[in-house]
């Protein structure tokens, strides 16, 4: 018998989720469960709408960069053509049974970012799969036999790769927050500075996601954490950049949350203000 097979000895439960801790330990992953439960089903519904993703100037951040927009369709609450990298020609290889929906370009690269989140991972394999549901707590009897991120977890090997994805995006992002104070578009384009509580949600967004996305594991790894000695003694930049991120990475689950709630907020507003249902407060009256 191998001994992940063996009961556990002295007086300890040994039923799903039985432990001996006295705390409230089963909030954390009911949270879990019920706020990326919730998150998932949100992004995916506002994914496949396809409209109301913008409200001039505040472009959703689950549609940006905006790659295409169809401008043939005449969408409701769509951007004009100008502000798709590649025009108002929708794609003509796109399948038929998808929506002309702009976030299906984009939002796997976001999506994978934080899908293979080693914080996340931490997070949801307690909270949908119980393996364990958290320390000292008895797992399912199937993720006893749990052989760490191998075999077909290997794939979570990925994250290095899309946090070069996510690092891009950073940006793109705050280069949309910059639009969001011009209505119309940018100085040159005739467009008229002003402020709006929609340029607030749009640049509180961005940093959001850009203290979640440099504190990322992977990207402290980037900057120096991969080398023994990355200064030798000497107060070099890339130490001084290490050392920042550092800090970041320390708060990295308040960053993961945090910024999860905010971009989905974010998508909340522009399509509310862009239905006519909020009103936009603003100087631009
Ligand atoms: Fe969380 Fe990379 S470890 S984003």
């Amino acid at each position: 018998m191998a001994t992940r097979d063996l009961p556990a000895l002295g007086g300890h439960p040994e039923g799903f989720a039985g432990s001996m801790r006295t705390d409230r330990w089963w909030i954390e992953p009911v949270l879990t469960v019920l706020v990326l439960g919730a998150f998932g089903v949100y992004a995916t519904w506002a994914a496949f709408q396809g409209n109301h993703y913008y409200a001039d100037p505040y472009l959703s951040p689950f549609y940006s960069p905006l790659i295409f927009v169809d401008s043939a369709a005449a969408v409701p609450g769509g951007a004009p053509e100008h502000h798709a990298w590649f025009g108002g020609h929708w794609p003509a290889w796109w399948p038929a049974f998808l929506p002309h929906s702009p976030a299906f370009f984009i939002l796997a690269f976001p999506g994978a970012f934080r899908f293979t989140c080693y914080y996340y991972r931490k997070a949801y394999y307690r909270a949908f799969t119980g393996s364990p549901p958290g320390c000292a707590v008895v797992p399912t009897a199937k993720s006893r036999r749990y052989k760490g991120e191998t075999a077909w977890l290997l794939f979570q090997n990925l994250h290095r790769y899309a946090m070069f994805f996510a690092v891009l995006f950073i940006p793109i992002l705050g280069y949309d927050a910059l639009l969001s104070f011009w209505k119309g578009g940018l100085p040159w384009d005739g467009g008229q500075f002003g402020i709006g509580v929609g340029s607030l949600v749009l640049t509180i967004n961005v940093i959001l996601l850009g203290g979640y996305t440099f504190g990322c594991h992977s990207f402290r790894h980037l900057i120096g954490g991969k080398d023994d000695c990355m200064s030798c003694g000497k107060a070099t930049m890339r130490l001084k950049l290490w050392k920042r991120v550092t800090i970041l990475n320390m708060k990295h689950q308040n960053f993961a949350w945090f910024s999860l709630f905010w971009v989905g907020f974010t998508d909340v507003y522009v399509r509310l203000v862009s239905q006519g249902i909020w009103t936009d407060l603003n100087t631009w009256g």
